[in-house]
């Protein structure tokens, strides 16, 4: 999907600066000439203080509580907001300045300002009750900009500024409060939400087209936030003082906007030649966040840090109100916007933003080279790219067509899959190389070995016992197999060179579904020893956590481990379901069961990296994406999730150069009755690269 690559962009980018060490000085390269902002409160860096009018202000303690210098710049958090966290990302500067400030400087002209203004939208009437700044006006005030701009670095320059500045837009959200839930001056006119989304669509389009015409180019428009869980909505809703369940109506509603605007602004991007129009999804990882606090530090997702957080915003949240002692704790620092710990998460997911940034030839140059000495991979079929093609007995071989039909060539390299396998995906990413080769081919080249191998094979687990009917190599052994690799690395680059490759390489491990199929669901020789499900994942753990170590003192630091993905959910284990022939719904409890491993698997990592000193060991969730694809078909362009593209669908290692194969690949989730397809591996490259280039960095 176009986010999550450019996810992974961007963070490429980012991450690539800071780990090369010949490019000292690209830290501090700004990724775009410029930043600039519009829309309402969320992104208001302090327009509102110098336009008179305006009924929403936050020029007083405790707004900005956590700037250097505790200053009340009119920014409504305690600290930084998302667009300022961005523009430091992009190494433009750390604070983006409002427009209207008087003062400003040539330099703060040239590297981008903000338009935005507290309480606007794209209804002008919103502006009835707040007299901010309307967002149809902030292209005048951008006009006005250039001015001054073209006056600074001269006519030409100033539209290569605009042209090649990130753009932020973010409103729409005061439109549905201010306009039709709380005050529902709009709702006369238009009786149905969907018909008033639709119109605040169409003054969206008309903005976007204006600032096209003013020279923007990259642009990210974001979508609405769950706004039924606003603090203040759910106060405004007087039976839920007590209960403060966010209102699902609101929800919906704002899914819906959103959905309309996904697929408005590729139409409009169609439009308009050279634009690049990304949309910033806010929604889901602030449900995120209200789902699953803990994850982000949040003790309080329902009231905000201010005051008694239930109505306060504005004037209402000011020196006299009490403040939380920690506001790191809260999701949100007045009853509605957010603190800045929740912008500093938002941030981290929506870099995205730095897709737009690819385009420029600065940044261009700098990603063809490699971001990590080389690549090493462990695990089973789903990372396996050949491995068991030369093990005589191994069980599960896929090198025969259809397998391999989309790689180049159309090998049948041996990969469970029409194509690459992520992490031939992920290599690439890196800039190491298209294919991770297997280990156990016999003609690798030095330089294939120098940049690294694949020791997965295909129906391996962590329990010995796996392979009994698998005859894979299991994952015990594999650290053997890096043994011999590391021996034949030092033959070619030496003893000390061969260690720092070691050191520094990327190492994914992808393994445990096998143990849990092969050897407690389908045929359970492993549950009169285990009757508790919790009590096998123990030990299939507790092999894993031995295998990491020994990779450890193998000398790998830098390692990803991928959780068990819906398990329930792959058309295999549907199929060995009596009476899911039809409904094929997927296996609730096998999917439970994956999801208490993962939670296992999260808490453990954490404890074995910090018994490893120097190592840097992160969780690889596959779990919610592929979740996600199941439920969200469409938004990854899948027809079919619950069978395999090739056969009938239904059982494995049946997939052959016989079987029917579906007419279009990408169309399917799964390749086979296991194994997700190329367009499935893609679609996890983007969501999860975001973490794995945290070892980059590491
Ligand atoms: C960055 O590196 C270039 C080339 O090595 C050098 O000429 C320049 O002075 C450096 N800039 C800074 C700010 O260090
Ligand atoms: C500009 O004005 C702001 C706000 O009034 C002030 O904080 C800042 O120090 C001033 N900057 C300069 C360069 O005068
Ligand atoms: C405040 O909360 C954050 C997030 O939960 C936590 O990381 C931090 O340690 C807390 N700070 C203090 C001083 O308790
Ligand atoms: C190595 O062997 C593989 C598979 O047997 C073959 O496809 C490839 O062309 C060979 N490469 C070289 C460099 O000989
Ligand atoms: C195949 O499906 C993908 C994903 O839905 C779609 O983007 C593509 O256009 C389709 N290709 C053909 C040839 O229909």
């Amino acid at each position: 999907m176009a986010t999550s690559k450019t996810i992974a962009v961007i963070l490429f980018l980012i991450t690539l600066v800071k780990s090369s060490n010949a490019a000292e000085n690209a830290t501090t390269q700004p990724l775009a000439p410029a930043i600039l902002i519009f829309g309402d409160s969320t992104v208001d860096t302090g327009n509102n203080n110098y336009h008179a009018n305006a009924n929403f202000k936050a020029n007083h303690i405790p707004y900005g509580v956590d700037l250097p210098g505790k200053v009340a710049s009119g920014r409504f958090s305690n600290g930084k907001l998302y667009c300022d966290i961005v523009a430091s990302k992009l190494h433009i500067k750390e604070l983006v300045p409002p427009f209207l400030q008087p003062n400003l400087s040539d330099a703060e002209i040239a590297t981008g300002v903000s338009f935005a203004s507290a309480g606007s939208g794209f209804d002008d009437q919103t502006m009835l009750l707040t007299k901010a700044i309307p967002v149809s006006h902030q292209p005048t005030m951008f006009k006005s900009y250039i001015e001054r701009l073209k006056g600074i670095v001269g006519e030409k320059k100033a539209m290569e500024i605009i042209n090649g500045a990130i753009v932020m837009v973010s409103a729409g959200t005061n439109d549905f409060i201010l306009n039709y839930y709380d005050f529902p001056t709009r709702r006369l006119e238009y009786p149905q939400v969907s018909d008033y989304q639709d119109f605040v669509l169409k003054r969206l389009e008309k903005f976007v087209k204006e600032l096209y015409n003013l020279g923007c180019r990259k642009m990210s428009v974001g979508g609405l936030s769950p706004i039924g869980c606003l603090p203040i909505q759910i106060t405004s809703k007087l039976t839920r003082g007590i209960s403060r369940r966010c209102i699902n109506s609101e929800n919906k509603d704002a899914v819906l906007y959103n959905e309309k605007l996904q697929k408005l602004l590729p139409a409009i991007e169609a439009s308009l030649p050279g634009s690049k129009i990304l949309y910033a999804n806010v929604y889901d990882p602030m449900m995120d966040m209200i789902k699953h606090p803990a994850k982000y530090g949040f003790k309080e997702t329902r009231k905000g840090c201010c005051g008694t957080g239930f109505l306060e915003t504005s004037d209402m949240c000011n020196s006299g109100s009490k403040l939380c002692s920690n506001h790191s704790e809260y999701m949100f620092f007045d009853s509605i916007h957010p603190s800045l710990a929740t912008y500093t998460h938002l941030a981290a997911v929506i870099l995205f933003l730095t897709t737009l940034v690819a385009s420029s030839n600065a940044a261009k140059k700098a990603t063809t080279r490699p971001l990590a000495p080389a690549i090493l991979i462990f695990g089973d079929s789903s990372f396996d790219t050949g491995n068991n093609n030369y093990l005589p007995d191994a069980n599960f071989k896929s090198n025969h067509i259809p397998y391999g039909v989309d790689l180049p060539g159309k090998a049948a390299s041996g990969r469970f899959s029409n194509g690459k396998l992520y992490c031939d995906i992920i290599a690439s990413k890196l800039h190491i190389k298209e294919l991770v080769p297997p280990f156990l081919q016999p003609n690798l080249s030095d330089t294939e070995i120098v940049t690294g191998v694949n020791f997965a094979s295909a129906g391996s687990g962590f329990d010995d016992q796996t392979m009994l009917l698998t005859k894979a190599i299991p994952v015990a052994y594999q650290p053997t197999m890096l043994k011999s690799y590391i021996t034949r690395l030092k033959g070619i680059v030496g003893e000390k060179k061969a260690m720092e490759i070691i050191n520094s390489a990327i190492v994914m491990i992808s393994a445990g579904t096998n143990d849990f199929i092969l050897n407690y669901y389908d045929f359970p020789s492993r549950r009169q020893e285990y009757p508790k499900v919790s009590d096998y994942q123990n030990f299939v753990l507790k092999g894993l956590e031995k295998f990491v170590k020994e990779l450890y003192n193998l000398g790998c630091r830098k390692m990803s481990v991928g959780g068990l993905p819906p398990v329930g959910c792959l058309p295999i284990q549907v199929t060995s379901k009596p009476g899911r022939g039809i409904s094929r719904r997927c296996i609730k409890s096998e999917n439970k069961d994956a999801v208490l491993y993962n939670r296992k698997l999260q808490k453990l990592l954490p404890a074995i990296e910090a018994s490893l000193p120097g190592s840097k060991i992160l969780y690889a969730n596959v779990y919610d994406p592929m979740m996600d694809m199941m439920k969200h078909p469409a938004r990854y362009g899948f027809k079919e999730t619950k069978i395999g593209c090739c056969g009938t669908g239904g059982l494995s290692d049946m997939c052959n150069s016989g079987s029917k194969l579906c007419s279009n690949h990408s169309e399917y989730m799964f390749f086979d009755s296991i194994h997700p397809s190329l367009a499935t591996y893609t679609h996890l490259a983007g969501s999860s690269y975001a973490t794995l280039s945290k070892l980059l960095d590491a």
